[in-house]
């Protein structure tokens, strides 16, 4: 999209790779976690929840693979994972999405991704990555609960097909139009599970309505 078009709601749900996950208990929680009034506490929890719907989603098309199973009456053919999980979580307002994936994927690997936001550029600069030892041989769901100029999107997933990514997925509780387009013009193969397609960045950069800085609501921080 040139810079002259708007981007929007609706331009952005157009795009191939943007999945807006609509659930009405999503909704519900969302409308919580944004209220200036919800406490920390509830905040955390609320993260926690919306996440684990979320990944719920995202996991859909995960490969299985076929196995042999003892139940107490018989045995029989069922199925378990095939891919091997590593959840990146982009610190560190993604830690308050951490839990809720392990109690999904308890066997996963966690490869975190450091970057502090420049709150006058607006601009996010890395400091630190640990990624496994096999990370180039796993799918990559990488999580930030808010997706707003896509600048960190771009440099986190830059950073792990340079370290041999193939398979890269990414949760945002909520993003904006604009973050969305810019990511979708360098990675339309990397498929983005969002909750909400807000209405616009405003001039500090942050999501508008959005919920505020969540790393600050997270981490009682503000
Ligand atoms: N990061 C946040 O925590 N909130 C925003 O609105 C944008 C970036």
């Amino acid at each position: 999209m040139s810079q002259s078009q708007k981007c929007t709601y609706q331009t952005a749900c157009e795009l191939s790779n943007v999945r807006l996950i609509k659930h009405p208990l999503i909704e519900h929680k969302l409308t919580i976690l944004r209220d200036r009034e919800t406490d920390p506490f509830q905040f955390r929890m609320l993260v926690d929840e919306i996440s684990y719907l979320m990944m719920f989603e995202a996991t859909r098309d995960l490969a299985l693979r076929e196995v042999s199973v003892h139940t107490p009456v018989a045995q029989t053919s069922a199925y378990k994972l095939a891919t091997k999980i590593m959840i990146c979580p982009i610190l560190r307002a993604a830690l308050g999405m951490l839990d809720s994936v392990f109690k999904l994927i308890p066997d996963a690997s966690v490869g975190f991704l450091g970057f502090q936001r420049d709150e006058k550029t607006a601009q996010a600069e890395f400091f630190y990555a640990k990624l496994p030892a096999d990370a180039a041989e796993r799918t990559a769901i990488i999580i930030d609960p808010m997706f707003a100029t896509g600048g960190t999107a771009i440099d986190a997933v830059k950073f792990l097909l340079k370290n041999g990514v193939k398979k890269i997925k990414f949760i945002s509780i909520i993003a904006a139009p604009e973050g969305l387009h810019r990511f979708s013009e360098i990675y339309p193969q990397v498929e983005v599970f969002t909750a909400a397609i807000d209405e616009r960045l405003n001039e500090q950069k942050y999501i508008v309505p959005g919920l505020g800085d969540a790393g600050d609501r997270v981490f009682n921080t503000m």
